[in-house]
Order: structure tokens, then C-alpha cells, then sequence
């Protein structure tokens, strides 16, 4: 058990049901991509876990690439302008790309990488999310392949941060208030 404090306010998925979860992504999406090339996207640097994990559950043989974009504008919420940090290294035009994110929000970071990568004339471009908030219904999003949808609240671990801390939970937990002010303390 890693030490939290009174950090954690409760766990909301616990390791053995996201892993659970994990390979019945994966099970799905060997379904729909046998025999093909398929090329995992995964975006820095919330994906990591989903991304390890995912891939090796996963029978069909995947290449792995990362992205990592940043919003531009002050604040918590995103503009959704969206700036590469890191591109491809992978020339995706008339590939089978699946994008790999940790969590839609706003899903404005997703809005924008998927017009993004379909500007580059990929194949065919899907999306895998572990997890999805509410607000996420307002983006016009198609999610292939979706994990959890979880009520609005600011969840860490299993990759999700915050200020940089708590991605490596091996779980997914929502963050006592006092810890980033919700509290006023
Ligand atoms: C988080 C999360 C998603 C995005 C979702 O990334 O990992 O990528 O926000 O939010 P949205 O749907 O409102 O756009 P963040 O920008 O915090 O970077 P990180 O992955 O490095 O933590
Ligand atoms: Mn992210
Ligand atoms: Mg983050």
C-alpha cells in the first residue's frame, strides 16, 4: 500500500476491475482488427498505463507510437487550441490507427487529435478510452471502445494526475477536496 495520507477521499475502480476491464477491450478490439496492421496512438502522458496494459493483452500483433499534446490557455480547463509537444514518429497514411487515452473530459483534446491524425489520410482511426465523464457528451465523439463511465469527479492513478502526482496508482480513486482547494481549505 503506497502511502496517500488523507489524500484519497475513496477508490472508484479498484485494480482487479480495470484489469478485468482491460482485457475485455481487448478482446473487442481483436475482434474487429484481426489480421490487420493495427497501430496503437497512445497520448502522453495520462495513456501510459491503459497503453502498457492494453497492448499486452491484446493477440493481435500492434506497433506502438506516442503523442503528446498540450492545451494552450491558463486555468483548468482546456481552450481546446491544442499544441504537439511530441509528434509521431509513425507516417500513418493508409494505416489502421487506434487512439489510446486514459480519460475523455471535455473531450476537446480528443476532438482535435482526431482531426489531426485524419488529416494525415490514415486508413482507418478509432478511439479506445478507459474512462469518460459526462461533460464528454457535448463533444461530438465517437468512442469506439470505452472502459468506464464515471460521475464528475477529479479522479487520479492508473495514470491520471494531478500536478504530475498519484499516476501510479495501480487503481482509480477520486481526490479529497482539501487537496486541490475543493473544500476552500
Ligand atoms: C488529460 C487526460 C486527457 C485529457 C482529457 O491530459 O489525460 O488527455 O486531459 O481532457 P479533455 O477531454 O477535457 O480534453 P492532460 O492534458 O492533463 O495531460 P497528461 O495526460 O499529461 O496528464
Ligand atoms: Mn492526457
Ligand atoms: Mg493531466
Amino acid at each position: 500500500e503506497k502511502d496517500l495520507g488523507d489524500d484519497l477521499a475513496k477508490v472508484l475502480i479498484p485494480e482487479a476491475d480495470l484489469q478485468a476491464k482491460v482485457r475485455e477491450l481487448a478482446g473487442q478490439i481483436d475482434a474487429d482488427y484481426a489480421g490487420r496492421d493495427l497501430l496503437l496512438v497512445g497520448v502522453l502522458k495520462g495513456a501510459v498505463m491503459i497503453m502498457a496494459d492494453l497492448a499486452r493483452e491484446l493477440h493481435t500483433p500492434a506497433s506502438m507510437d506516442w503523442m503528446a499534446v498540450s492545451s494552450y490557455g491558463s486555468g483548468t480547463k482546456s481552450s481546446g487550441v491544442v499544441r504537439i509537444l511530441k509528434d509521431l514518429d509513425t507516417d500513418i497514411l493508409d494505416r489502421d490507427v487506434l487512439i489510446v487515452e486514459d480519460i475523455v473530459d471535455s473531450g476537446l483534446t480528443l476532438s482535435w487529435l482526431v482531426s489531426n491524425l485524419r488529416s494525415r489520410g490514415p486508413a482507418s482511426l478509432e478511439i479506445c478510452a478507459l474512462l469518460r465523464k459526462p461533460e464528454a457528451v457535448q463533444a461530438d465523439l465517437d468512442v469506439k471502445y470505452i472502459g468506464f463511465d464515471i460521475p464528475n469527479e477529479f479522479v487520479i492513478g492508473y495514470g491520471l494526475d494531478y500536478a504530475e502526482r498519484y499516476r501510479n496508482l495501480p487503481f482509480v480513486g477520486t481526490l479529497a477536496p482539501h487537496v486541490y482547494g475543493g473544500d476552500g481549505a
